[in-house]
């Protein structure tokens, strides 16, 4: 392997900000210090620009069965998009079909990225929608053998893959004796039923009604429950797209308590609020996806969340149904329209302009929120640092590099984007997935299968948590 020399740099890591030379090697970063007189096959120059860790997505949806369809990027599409905005590592949610075995779960999701190899690294989250089969939970508590270290839980969308609370509750009470983190959706998908029902009955069919379907309050009493039954079966709980003030309010109060508890929000929700699910023409089904954008205030609240580290993580969900022939499925029916939008290539970068230079967050922080704290919680050891000894996952950041965000020059399968027209400063110039170079000025160097399966380590392994 080609063993690359970053000279002149600006590291920035959770914790530091310095400038040196970055040598990797089979790999991994092998040295790193002021000025290195080593040999290297190829020699990057990086003065002026930042040394990052490659950031890690954790929520991401890809080849995942959904709302009559598919997601419409493989693991090769959506890590080409990952890895050009500087992701390097993702954790994909892999989804138990109702009556499978875990193994079996797991057994399909390997076989997509046999299939269409990634760029990225790989790790997989089983979601359980089905423990009828009392073999089920032998099977849970056996997931951190094969490297599979967080379990999720949906709490809505009813009558697909929502569980009921004995699910919640029978989960969470192995995963905290397992060494698994689990995740939950927080909505109350039944409530959220009868609101649909009721709303198409009245004629409200209109992509709006997704928004006003799905209020507030549903997403905070789900989270206040699933926190409530992580504490009762004594097992760490994260709690996946925060998206309004209501819903962080319990994941505050829990973590001021010391709980083992942990939120992340997501991009579209710092930037898109419940308008967009107005826009006419259908085109407001670009932004139906779950928790809905909510109400504009939210976002400060958010924002203020990250700072003061009460949010610790900003993902993706890049859950990518194109407009033309996926979301059309509900043209007539808003309740039919597949949940999710696209977001994995844009994740950095949005947060690099709205986060970083506006003020709002420090370089550091940055790094924190999209790399090094999802490393350290997902077990993804050996990532989400530029660390000696660690996975050459590095990401070389010109901050001054202007690009107009554009579904015409993206990398992922969709055909919109949520960001379309925004300007951002800031983006990669060299992406590094394990040393190997796959993304310079733009352009894909590699081909595909740079990326490869990572096992996790059990949830809190040889770490501490700040707030815990
Ligand atoms: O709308 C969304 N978020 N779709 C993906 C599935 C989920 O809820 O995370
Ligand atoms: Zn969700
Ligand atoms: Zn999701």
């Amino acid at each position: 392997m080609t063993d690359t020399l970053i000279k002149g740099g600006r590291i920035i890591t959770a914790a530091d900000d310095y400038h040196a030379d970055v040598l990797l090697s089979a790999g991994q970063i092998a040295l790193i210090g002021a000025d290195l007189d080593v040999r290297a096959d190829r020699v990057i120059d990086a003065r002026g620009h930042y040394v990052l860790p490659g950031a890690v997505d954790m929520h991401t949806h890809l080849e995942m069965p959904f709302g009559g369809t598919m997601t419409c990027d493989d693991f090769t599409t959506g890590t080409l998009a990952a890895v050009h905005g500087g992701t390097t590592s993702i954790v994909d949610f892999c989804v138990q079909q109702q009556g499978q075995s875990l193994p079996d779960a797991l057994a399909t999701w390997h076989e997509k990225i046999t299939r269409c190899p990634p760029f990225a690294d790989v790790g997989f989250h089983v979601a359980v929608t089905d423990l009828s089969d009392p073999a089920r939970l032998d099977e849970l508590a056996a997931l951190p053998e094969q490297g599979v270290t967080s379990i999720k839980l949906f709490m809505a969308y009813k009558g697909a893959i929502m569980v009921d609370d004995e699910t919640l509750f029978r989960t969470m009470q192995v995963a905290g004796r397992s060494g698994s983190l689990v995740m939950v959706h927080a909505e109350n998908g039944d409530a959220i039923q009868v609101l649909i029902e009721q709303a198409l009955a009245a004629g409200n069919t209109g992509t709006a009604w997704h928004g006003r379907t799905r209020p507030p309050i549903t997403e905070a009493e789900a989270t206040s429950r699933a926190i409530d039954f992580a504490q009762l079966a004594d097992c760490p709980l994260y709690v996946v797209h925060v998206s309004c003030g209501e819903a962080l309010a319990p994941v505050e109060r829990a973590r001021a308590a010391g709980a083992k508890v942990w939120a992340e929000t997501c991009s579209q929700y710092l930037y898109l609020d419940e308008s967009v699910l107005d826009l006419p023409d259908f085109a407001g089904a670009k932004a139906v996806f779950t928790p809905p954008p909510r109400a504009k205030h939210n976002q400060e609240i958010l924002w203020s969340a990250l700072d003061r580290g009460v949010l610790e993580v900003v993902s993706s969900d890049h859950c990518p149904f194109r407009w033309a022939d996926q979301k059309a499925l509900g043209r007539d029916d808003f309740s039919k329209i597949p949940n999710g939008g696209p977001g994995i290539e844009d994740r950095v970068e949005l947060l690099h302009e709205f986060g970083v230079r506006t003020g709002r967050l420090t370089l550091n922080q940055w790094v924190d929120m999209t790399a090094t704290a999802p490393a350290r919680l997902f077990g993804l050891r050996g990532k989400g640092s530029i660390a000696v000894g660690g996975d050459a996952d590095v990401v070389v950041f010109d901050p001054e590099r202007e690009r107009t965000i554009s579904a015409a020059s993206q990398h992922s399968a969709i055909d919109y984007n949520l960001y379309e027209g925004i300007t951002v400063h800031g983006g990669p110039t060299a992406v590094f997935v394990r040393g190997e170079l796959v993304v310079r000025d733009g352009e894909t160097v590699a081909e595909p299968g740079t990326g490869r399966f990572v096992a996790r380590e059990r949830f809190g392994a040889g770490r501490t948590y700040a707030h815990a």
